[in-house]
């Protein structure tokens, strides 16, 4: 999908289709109303016959109206004036794209972001509707042997009357455009299965997509990790056939002293839970357990792309957690690279195992900031469900830039607390700490065992496992949070 931006008289741009909203009252946007004059009344016609409520979603597409160049007009419901919001906003961009893809439409002219409402600027609302148009235009038929006919709707054109939103449209376009991208990146790495996207190819891929950005890129192998001394990343690959890698991505958008933001993101290509076997319903999703490190490398294509003044590094370990006879056993007790001692008392508890020797790692960079990613435990879905991830930081001002990022992205988070009382259940009678703390409270005594490794910089932890893909009907991953991730660093670029 290609997508520009244009000034141009609504009634006379000459397109496949040409977008416009009205809401409740029947008021039409300055898009609607220009089209109307030059119809002589009959948009207005067709709201008072009632064919089109304009409520929040609704759609009505309209043929060849005389006295308008386009050839066919979307009416797209706005809902109540007086409610009008970036989510009312964001649900109308959805449902304007989703009833143009049931049509032949080849291109398209929308005339929706010139609307004024309560919060996102003419930027952002011109983001949000290349956002919306690639989610519709999201495809993943890599593995089916015939492939889907192709989208006719292949060029999307952001539009205003007024000369003076060009610039903001042209820098939401582009922001929208590199967003949507690493987030179509981030999406197929996820949906592959994990026969194909195994620790060694998503190292490939990042070593690919270093090639395509010219970001450095360096790939651990075995040996290396054990040099190290990363005994913990290493406990989780043991049962696995497949070999375990660590791949190291740099950005430099920033002069060579500026201190990097890393990046980390859980790359598990398939979480079975090893000898603490996971029960066998839905465990296929658990390819789904390297969306944290799809996002890293989502996040990273993005802002080469938006060329961001800022060095960011990536830091993907991936490896596979599989039962056999070689694998860690459940109460075994291994050294991580930081020297500190852990009893694995549940090796379904892994993803925090290998996210612990790449907090070490990350030690070496100085960084101004960590955060990492991570599918990292299912009671982050019992606290908050699928709507938004769950946020911990060792510094509050790190977590309120994480939160204003994710609420403008609307890609939200929600913090929890990293209180030392929850440092309690981790204790062992045999090694300095385990890797689990018990039911109650799963996701901060997971976080809490992290922060073990995070002392030396500003931390935050992303748990992604709500948010990084959908199940049911419609299955597969979703992008997230590389939405968030990049208005994070896009803001961290401009101070
Ligand atoms: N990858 C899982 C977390 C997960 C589970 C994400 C279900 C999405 C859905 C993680 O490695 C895991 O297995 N966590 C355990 C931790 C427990 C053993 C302390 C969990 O959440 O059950
Ligand atoms: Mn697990
Ligand atoms: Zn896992």
């Amino acid at each position: 999908m290609e997508f520009s931006t244009k000034i141009a008289a609504p009634e006379k741009h000459p397109t496949a289709c040409v977008v416009v909203g009205v809401f409740e009252s029947r008021k039409l946007s300055r898009a609607a109303e220009a089209l109307d004059r030059a119809a002589r009344g009959q948009l207005r016609e067709i709201l008072r016959s009632g064919d089109m409520n304009g409520k929040t979603g609704s759609t009505r597409m309209l043929y060849r109206i005389r006295g308008v160049a386009a050839e066919r007009i979307l009416l797209v419901g706005l809902g109540k004036e007086k409610d009008f919001g970036e989510r009312q906003y964001r649900d109308c961009a959805r449902a304007a794209f989703s009833a143009i893809r049931e049509t032949g439409t080849s291109d398209a002219s929308v005339y929706l972001a010139e609307l004024q409402l309560d919060g996102g600027d003419a930027a952002w609302r011109a983001r949000q509707l290349v956002l919306a148009a690639a989610d519709a235009g999201y495809r993943f038929d890599q593995m089916k042997s015939k492939k889907a006919e192709p989208l006719p709707l292949a060029r999307i054109t952001v539009s205003s009357a007024q000369r003076h939103d060009a610039p903001a449209l042209e820098r939401g376009v582009t922001e929208g455009r590199a967003i949507a991208a690493g987030m179509s990146l981030a999406r197929d790495l996820g949906n592959l299965p994990a026969n194909v996207c195994t620790p060694a190819y998503l190292a490939e891929r990042a070593v690919k997509l270093g090639r395509e950005w010219k970001l450095a890129v360096e790939v651990l192998e075995r040996k290396d990790m054990e040099k190290l001394g990363m005994g913990s990343l290493l406990s989780v690959t043991r049962g696995s056939h497949q070999p375990p890698k660590f791949a190291i991505l740099r950005y430099s958008g920033a002069g060579k002293k500026e201190r990097p933001v890393v990046l980390i993101g859980k790359g598990i290509t398939f979480d079975t839970g090893g000898i603490s076997l996971k029960p066998a319903a839905e465990m296929d999703e658990m390819k789904f357990d390297m969306c944290g490190a799809a996002s890293v490398l989502g996040t990273l294509r993005a802002v080469a792309e938006l060329k961001l003044k800022l060095n960011v590094i990536g830091l993907v370990p991936t490896c596979e957690n599989m039962p056999g006879g070689a694998a860690t056993k459940p109460g075994d007790i291994v050294t991580s690279m930081s020297g500190q001692t852990v009893e694995i008392l549940n090796t379904d508890a892994e993803g925090r195992l290998i996210l612990a020797d790449a907090l070490s790692y990350a030690e070496r960079f100085q960084p101004q900031a960590v955060v990492d990613i991570a599918t990292l435990t299912g009671a982050i879905i019992i606290a908050l469900g699928h709507v938004c991830s769950g946020l911990f930081a060792n510094k509050d001002a790190l977590a309120q830039e994480l939160q204003t990022a994710g609420a403008e992205s609307w890609d939200r988070v929600w913090q929890l607390p990293l209180w030392d009382d929850y440092q309690e259940p981790l204790k062992s009678n045999f090694a300095d700490f385990a890797n689990i703390g018990g039911r109650p409270a799963g996701s901060v005594t997971a976080a809490c065992f992290l922060s073990k490794f995070t002392r030396k910089y500003d931390w935050a932890h992303l748990d992604i496992a709500g948010t990084a893909w959908k199940s049911g009907r419609e299955k597969g991953a979703t992008g997230r949070p590389v939405p968030l991730l990049t208005t994070f660093l896009m803001k961290r670029a401009k101070g």
